[in-house]
């Protein structure tokens, strides 16, 4: 992934704390020993996948372990099948999908647009990741980014897309978080007062496990069999 100089960093984190936000707590998350192709083993032996799709590749550390017979890897810069940024790939593609890995741009906006995106193209019954939605710490989701190791705001989208009455979502306490989302009945539809491009990370640090609906893998394990 691509580095953040340290004049760029520097400038970015003075803007952030002077503009947009500050909070020094820090969440102490006791992330499950369980990495993102385990989970999607884990699911992927269950449901018996043929197609996925995943969204921001890098250096393929996952795309190159995914054995579903028929995948696609989209990202403009490396790794992957084919070279594009995420809206140009669904402005062209026809391809229905079982399973999709969205972890392409780390912001809010963008995470949205490719969660809603891949739900026009998935199957029945299909599920849809999203990794990096748990942060632990402010400069970690700060947008801009001026961290190399970053998670970004991907937590509003999916706190915004838990009022929704038809997705229902649990995000998994593993590999800096891993969001679950299903098209069908929401069984505990979020309620939020706030804008959500309001919300600050205070607001997450206070409330993120119901935001969130945080579960363990072993919950999982129950609830995906
Ligand atoms: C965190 S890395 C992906 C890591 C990989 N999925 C893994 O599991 O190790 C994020 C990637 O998203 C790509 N990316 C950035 N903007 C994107 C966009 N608009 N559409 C698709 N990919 C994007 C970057 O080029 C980068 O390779």
């Amino acid at each position: 992934m691509e580095k953040i100089n340290k004049f760029t960093s520097k400038i970015y984190r003075i803007y952030y704390y002077l503009f947009k936000d500050r909070f020094s707590k820090k969440l102490n998350l006791k992330f499950d020993n369980i990495k993102r192709w385990d989970l999607i083993d884990y699911l992927n032996t269950t449901y018996k996948f043929n197609s996925y799709l995943e969204i921001g590749c890098d250096d393929d550390q996952l795309f190159s372990k995914i054995s579903i017979k028929e995948k696609i890897g989209v990202d403009p810069v490396s790794g992957g099948n084919y070279r594009a940024k995420s809206e140009d790939f669904f402005d062209k593609n026809l391809k229905k999908f079982d399973l999709v890995f969205i972890d392409g741009l780390h912001e809010y906006h963008q995470v949205k647009k490719d969660i809603l995106n891949s739900i026009k193209f998935l199957n029945k019954e299909g599920f849809i990741l999203v990794h990096d939605c748990l942060p632990r710490s402010i400069s970690a989701q700060a947008v801009p980014r001026f961290r190399n190791i970053w998670n970004g705001d991907v937590w509003k989208a999916i706190v915004e897309l838990r009022t929704y009455p038809n997705l229902e979502i649990f995000t998994c306490l593993a590999d800096e978080g891993i969001s679950i989302i299903q098209v069908k009945k929401n069984s505990q539809i979020l309620k939020i007062e706030k804008n959500i491009a309001d919300l600050k990370f205070k607001d997450y640090y206070y409330n993120y496990r119901d935001y969130m609906r945080v579960i363990n893998f072993s919950e999982i394990k129950k609830k995906y069999i």
